[in-house]
């Protein structure tokens, strides 16, 4: 099933190939390793269905004894059932990942509340802290509970939801970075680059996944 957000009147990832996409933009976009780290603190804009927490999941399957803070926000967060839809038939993704997945969010589900919420699961891999602000992303960074290292930028397309990349939102994501922090995400656009560069941050374009022309990634340069 495709799943679109009517809100922004955008799909939330590409059903043929939106876990490869994820591996390919996020992952390797952020040159993630954890071989030499016990622990890393992820910063993402927009928890969707949590695809992008799946992947990483994969990419630490083989782990053992690592601490990942996991923090996200979501002003439209979505059922349970809704978000087993949109995954059980995506490439990539299996039965026993997914189960894992949806009792994550399930749980969640049944406990979040408005603002700031925080969960720890323990993993084959580790310790999952998640913290999940309900609300707008902008409200999130009045109180915005940690340092990130790396960011997963995953608002919809600039196009359809410009607030998500606003100077202001990128600014925000610069301040609540550790320094040398990494960021990826699918869109090239010329906004998106101008506020993270105006915000601090060294932009670079490759290749998109598949057919897609661009996208960019980099780091922190300086703290404004
Ligand atoms: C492209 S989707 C994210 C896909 C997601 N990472 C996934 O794995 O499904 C963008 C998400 O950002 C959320 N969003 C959009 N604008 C927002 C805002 N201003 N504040 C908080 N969340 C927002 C949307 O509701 C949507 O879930």
């Amino acid at each position: 099933m495709i799943l679109k957000n009517n809100y922004f009147d955008d799909c939330y990832f590409s059903q043929e190939s939106g876990f490869d996409e994820s591996c390919y933009v996020f992952i390797e976009g952020n040159n993630l390793n954890l071989k030499d780290k016990k622990e890393i603190k992820i910063g993402e804009t927009g928890f969707g269905t949590g695809l992008n927490l799946l992947v990483l999941e994969d990419f630490l399957k083989n782990e053992k004894d690592k601490k990942v803070t996991f923090t996200t926000v979501e002003k439209y967060f979505l059922k349970t059932e809704t978000v087993k839809n949109a995954l059980i038939n995506l490439k990539g993704v299996s039965l026993e990942a997914l189960e894992g997945h949806l009792n994550i969010y399930k749980f969640i589900d049944s406990r979040k509340s408005d603002g700031w919420n925080s969960f720890s699961f323990k993993r084959a891999w580790g310790v999952l802290e998640i913290n999940l602000f309900i609300g707008d992303v902008m409200d999130s960074f009045e109180n915005y509970p940690v340092k990130n290292i790396c960011w997963f930028l995953d608002g919809h397309s600039p196009e359809k939801n410009p607030d998500m990349w606003s100077r202001e939102v990128l600014s925000n994501v610069a301040r609540n970075s550790d320094e040398g922090a990494t960021f990826a995400t699918f869109t090239a656009a010329g906004m998106v680059k101008k506020n993270l560069r105006d915000s601090g941050f060294f932009v670079k374009r490759k290749k998109g996944y598949g057919k897609k022309r661009h996208m960019i990634f980099g780091f922190l340069l300086f703290f404004l």
